[in-house]
């Protein structure tokens, strides 16, 4: 029987480097022989991926905004993650459902019952395995964003805004360290490098057993 694969989500608030360490995790895993899906929220599978569009495009109330959230998750889980999962591929999402609870939950003001709710009724409680969250002062993150020149509406966010996301990525870290590794990403690239490879050495371990 395939050994089912592992579920890995990169977290974290604007401008922290989450796409330069997805490519990180996919060379570090492929190089260990490992089959890698690397993928991003929202997005990931054609309807997702509309619905990216969509999201990142329109001003939306903070409810709907979320409900097209879950919407774009359910489709990503059931056609890539779940599928690639059982056949023994690794997974690794820039943000999950985390995201969801930071930004709509922690920025917007929805509440985190109402997302526990919609986690547990249309993802059946699936959770990554490993969370890395790049935690970085808001102020980092922003300049880095602006450095960078294009920009979606969540990047347009206030700084007031962005501190709420942050303030939340912190509590769902508190409440969950086993699951959650925050990694200081305010320093050197190479450094938080480092801490990621400590991290999926002893999952690639633990998983060939
Ligand atoms: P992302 O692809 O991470 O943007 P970038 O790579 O430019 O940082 O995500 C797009 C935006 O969507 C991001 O600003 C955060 C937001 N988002 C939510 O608000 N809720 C969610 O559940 C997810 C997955 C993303």
């Amino acid at each position: 029987m395939t050994k089912r694969g592992r579920f890995i989500t990169l977290e974290g608030g604007e401008g922290v480097g989450k796409t330069t360490n997805l490519e990180y995790i996919r060379a570090f895993l492929q190089e260990r022989g490992i089959d890698v899906i690397t993928t991003r929220e929202p997005g990931g599978v054609p309807v997702a991926e509309q619905l990216r569009a969509l999201i990142l495009g329109e001003k939306l109330v903070p409810e709907a905004e979320l409900l097209l959230f879950f919407a774009a998750r359910l489709h990503h889980l059931r056609e890539l993650i779940l599928p690639g999962l059982a056949q023994g591929k690794w997974v690794v999402s820039d943000r999950f459902t985390d995201a969801s609870f930071a930004y709509q939950g922690g920025g917007r003001g929805v509440s985190w019952q109402r997302i526990r709710y919609l986690e547990d009724w249309l993802l059946a409680g699936t959770k990554p395995d490993l969370t890395l969250f790049l935690d970085a002062p808001v102020e980092i993150g922003l300049a880095r964003v602006k450095a960078r020149g294009e920009s979606n509406r969540f990047e347009e966010e206030t700084a007031a805004f962005m501190h709420n996301v942050r303030r939340a990525y912190r509590a769902l870290w508190r409440q969950d360290p086993d699951r959650i590794k925050r990694i200081d990403a305010s320093r050197p690239l190479p450094e938080v490098q480092l801490e990621i490879s400590g991290y999926l050495k002893a999952l690639v371990e633990a998983w060939r057993g």
